[in-house]
């Protein structure tokens, strides 16, 4: 960076900051990952100087030849991972790609149903202080006490209701979800079946969890999660809905696509279509559990029952006494970042709530494997239950310091 170096200090000294607290900690935010040295190239290139209105082929501006070539390359490279029937590669992020769905194929006013916020949903699924929330009506469905959807009383929910639209998806939820019991009640009700996959997209590439692309009429992500590409969202869909989705992405919702940001997910797709991805994908599961069997063993109240994916949803009030942001702090303290997150109905307030949702993608990232994870079940133990002890923590920050070196990241 030795121009930034020369022309911008202050923004030069922040990268340089930030690129250290990252080296130097564990990332265990369950929806973060590092993107790999070619991903970050791209992002910094000149695609980031060009207007490309439309789709290739069909530009609002001339100076097309390359913009057209990533663009198409990374809807093949998506369409080889997903094998949906159409993709768009334009949504800026996972917010904006949500919303492009729905007002894609709903008017406003229509009946949403959505997984509930502290039952894992996200917060575009509804929540009352999104937009989405002000525009359409979502009415939340919960998870029971063994962690599951509860598919029958789903079903009898949807007769009820008869929304427009049935929406499967999370941000902080561990289990597997049935896609044909979804596609069964959607059918029944002919509902559009939606799904969000923001948080388990490169499982699926990576083919640790199953597809859910053929069960589901349109299917909304993030390219920047377990998928390990730059910050950006996709839509995929049926044919049936590919106009409405292109539309509404563009001139809709959108202006100018951001090219750079689509270069870098051409090449990150590119990265999860080696079989190496495979590998990282079913490792980022393996850590979670290891994760999971270690913390029972500490006695911490898993939520959901356990993990199926990269994530872990953890009631540390109810299992140690120590409150979300209390944990989320000590956490910090000893350099392990994670957040605090609401459970399920919790009774705290979403501001320091009952629980922390833990994240395997990055740590597995760097080439952690199930030693380093048991090493990290310890730290957080004990860190927890030392929660105010700042020479223990102080400690615990050495040793994780440490560990992190062994895992050097852009080396
Ligand atoms: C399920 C889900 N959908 C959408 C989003 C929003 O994505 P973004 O932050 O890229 O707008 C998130 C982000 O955490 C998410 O978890």
């Amino acid at each position: 960076m030795k121009n930034l170096k020369k022309t911008d200090q202050k923004i030069y000294k922040a990268i340089q900051g930030e690129q250290k607290r990252q080296e130097e900690g564990l990332e265990m935010i369950a929806s973060e990952n590092y993107v790999s040295k070619a991903v970050l190239e791209t992002l910094g290139t000149v695609f980031t100087n060009k207007y490309s209105e439309g789709y290739p082929g069909k530009r609002y501006y001339g100076g097309q030849e390359f913009t057209d070539v990533v663009e198409s390359l990374a809807i093949d490279r998506a369409q080889k991972l997903f094998k949906a029937q159409h993709i768009n590669v334009q949504p800026l992020s996972g917010a904006p790609a949500n919303m492009i769905a729905y007002s894609a194929v709903l008017k406003p006013g229509d009946k949403i149903l959505g997984m509930d916020l502290s039952h894992g949903g996200h917060l575009t699924h509804g929540h009352p202080v999104t937009l989405s929330a002000q525009i359409y009506n979502f009415i939340g469905y919960k998870t029971e006490k063994d962690g599951q959807i509860d598919y029958v009383a789903l079903e009898k929910m949807a007769i009820k209701e008869k929304p427009k639209m049935i929406l499967a998806g999370f941000s902080a939820y561990s289990r597997n979800l049935n896609y044909r019991k979804f596609r069964q009640i959607a059918n029944k009700i002919n509902a559009i079946l939606m799904i969000d996959i923001a948080h388990i997209a490169g499982l699926i590439a990576g083919k640790a969890i199953s597809n859910p692309v053929p069960y589901f009429d349109i299917v909304t992500t993030t390219t920047h999660k377990t998928l390990r590409g730059p910050r950006g969202g996709m839509i995929m869909c049926k044919k049936k809905y590919a106009q409405a989705i292109d539309k509404a992405t563009f001139p809709g919702f959108q202006g100018g696509p951001h090219m750079n940001n689509i270069a870098a997910k051409a090449v990150a797709f590119g990265e999860a279509l080696r079989p190496s991805f495979k590998k990282y994908a079913k490792q980022i599961i393996l850590n979670a559990k290891v994760l999971e069997k270690e913390l029972k063993q500490y006695d911490f109240k898993i939520m959901f029952g356990g993990t199926d994916n990269h994530m872990l949803l953890i009631d540390v009030f109810g299992s140690k006494n120590v409150s979300g942001k209390e944990a989320e702090i000590a956490l910090d303290k000893i350099g392990i970042t994670i957040n605090k997150n609401v459970i399920p109905d919790d009774s705290r307030s979403p501001m320091d709530p009952s629980g922390i949702r833990i994240g395997t993608p990055a740590i597995t990232t760097r080439g952690m494997k199930e030693r380093e994870v048991r090493q990290i079940a310890v730290w957080i133990n004990i860190a927890i239950e030392n929660h105010n002890n700042e020479k223990v923590l102080r400690k615990l920050h050495k040793e994780v310091k440490q560990l992190c070196k062994k895992f050097p990241l852009y080396k």
